[in-house]
């Protein structure tokens, strides 16, 4: 087991009817903003829990993160924060609208040009607090220190993180998610499932508890698709899988262990130059990336097959190959997609992402054997 460091400072709520905690959460001395997305709170009820439970405390509201967040409208809400004075910033919504606040708490107190912390590396030193209540399971952004942000003028898609913006507190009202459509639903669902895989399948250093509890998370999630997919306000299933998706990339079951991080990496170029959601861009890139590093990844695929997909007879390759295709047919079983074709993107268009990880000169995966040669042949698998 590798050496780790293992701190969460996120204070998690979970429950039904919690929302009506906000204002016990919120120290009574701060100026707060409500960031939101397109507006999905105003139809589910959200919103208007949200303002009664802080009656009136809410000194600004910044609407219109959109999926996939933009770094131009995060500076606009930046120039807010600055204009209005604002101390604490309460995102309620999903990833996008989680994760661009956290890119706004961090910009608000940046000095120099914010986007150096995505395109540079910029260290981010301090960050306004934040608080959340999560409407979409699938990132687990509401318990880590992660944001991804994307830029409309050059069409990138960066990540960073930073201790400074861990969530204070995250709500989790699983009753917040019974107005999700099915296809958010499904793509929850992909992004918890990719999660744990990119911590989970690479190669073993012998961490069998955290092997356990990532099976554990990929295990609960398999069986509750079917009750979640439904839409039948099924609390407990909901429950179990708002708490599946936030355990899978909060830092828990890493800890010691070898991650990849490929597939993530080149499905976030996927969505920036083809525009498709981020767990649909995981669920093509998955299966070709294992292909394509079988050799390597072997032992874990086979562990996987046995564990969570039943396989139990074959050589440790021949399970391998069964995992990956009992994960590709569990992606169908959702009603997902997983080949580029689904979208009508061509070997020709794949070159787009080649020649960026060729200029980045990027490399990939847990051996550090995924160049940009290696990305065109994975791309090439997933066609
Ligand atoms: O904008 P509104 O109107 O709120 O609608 C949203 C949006 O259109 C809607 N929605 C959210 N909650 C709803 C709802 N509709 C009905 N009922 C509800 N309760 O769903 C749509 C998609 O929302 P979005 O926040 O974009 O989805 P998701 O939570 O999947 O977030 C995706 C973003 O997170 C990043 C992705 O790259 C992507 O940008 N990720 C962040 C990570 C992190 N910070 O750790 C890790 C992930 O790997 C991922 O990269
Ligand atoms: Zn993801």
């Amino acid at each position: 087991m590798n050496n780790f460091h293992y701190h969460n400072p996120t204070h998690i709520v979970f429950g039904k009817d919690t929302i009506a905690t906000l204002a016990d959460l919120i120290p009574a001395d701060k100026k707060i903003i409500l960031i939101y997305g397109g507006g999905s709170i105003k139809k589910n009820g959200v919103y208007d829990q949200v303002a009664a439970a802080l009656k009136g405390r809410i000194a600004v509201e910044f609407a219109g993160i959109e999926p996939n967040p933009l770094y131009e409208t995060c500076m606009d809400a930046v120039k807010l924060i600055k204009d209005k004075k604002i101390d604490f910033i309460l995102a309620v919504g999903g990833g996008s609208v989680i994760d661009g606040s956290k890119f706004i708490a961090a910009a608000a107190c940046y000095n120099g040009e914010p986007w150096d912390i995505l395109a540079k590396g910029g260290e981010v030193k301090a960050a306004l607090p934040l608080g959340t209540v999560l409407t979409l399971p699938a990132t687990g952004t509401e318990m880590n220190g992660n944001s991804v942000i994307s830029r409309k003028s050059s069409d990138e898609k960066l990540a960073f993180y930073s201790p400074k913006v861990y969530p204070a507190f995250s709500i989790l009202d699983p009753e917040t998610t019974y107005s999700l459509p099915k296809n958010q639903l499904r793509n929850g669902i992909v992004d918890a499932f990719v999660h744990v895989m990119e911590q989970y399948a690479t190669y073993s250093v012998e961490t069998p508890l955290q092997d356990r509890q990532a099976e554990a998370v990929v295990n609960t999630l398999v069986e509750i698709s079917g009750r979640v997919l439904t839409q039948e306000k099924d609390y407990n299933a909901s429950a179990s899988f708002v708490w599946c998706t936030t355990q899978a990339l909060n830092g828990l079951i890493n800890c010691g262990v070898v991650q990849d991080w490929a597939t993530h990496m080149i499905g976030h170029e996927l969505t920036a130059f083809f525009g498709l959601a981020h767990a649909e861009s995981l669920a093509i890139v998955l299966p070709g990336l294992w292909k394509h590093q079988l050799a390597h990844k072997q032992d874990k695929l086979a562990q996987l097959g046995e564990r969570v997909w039943n396989i139990k007879s074959g050589s440790s390759k021949e399970k391998a190959q069964a995992a990956i295709d009992a994960t590709v047919k569990f992606f169908h079983s959702v009603k997902m997609p997983t080949t580029l074709k689904d979208y009508n993107i061509s070997a020709a268009d794949i070159q787009k992402v080649v020649t960026r990880f060729k200029e980045r000169g990027t490399v990939l995966g847990e051996h550090q054997n995924i160049t940009w040669k290696e990305v065109e042949e994975i791309l090439t698998l997933c066609l």
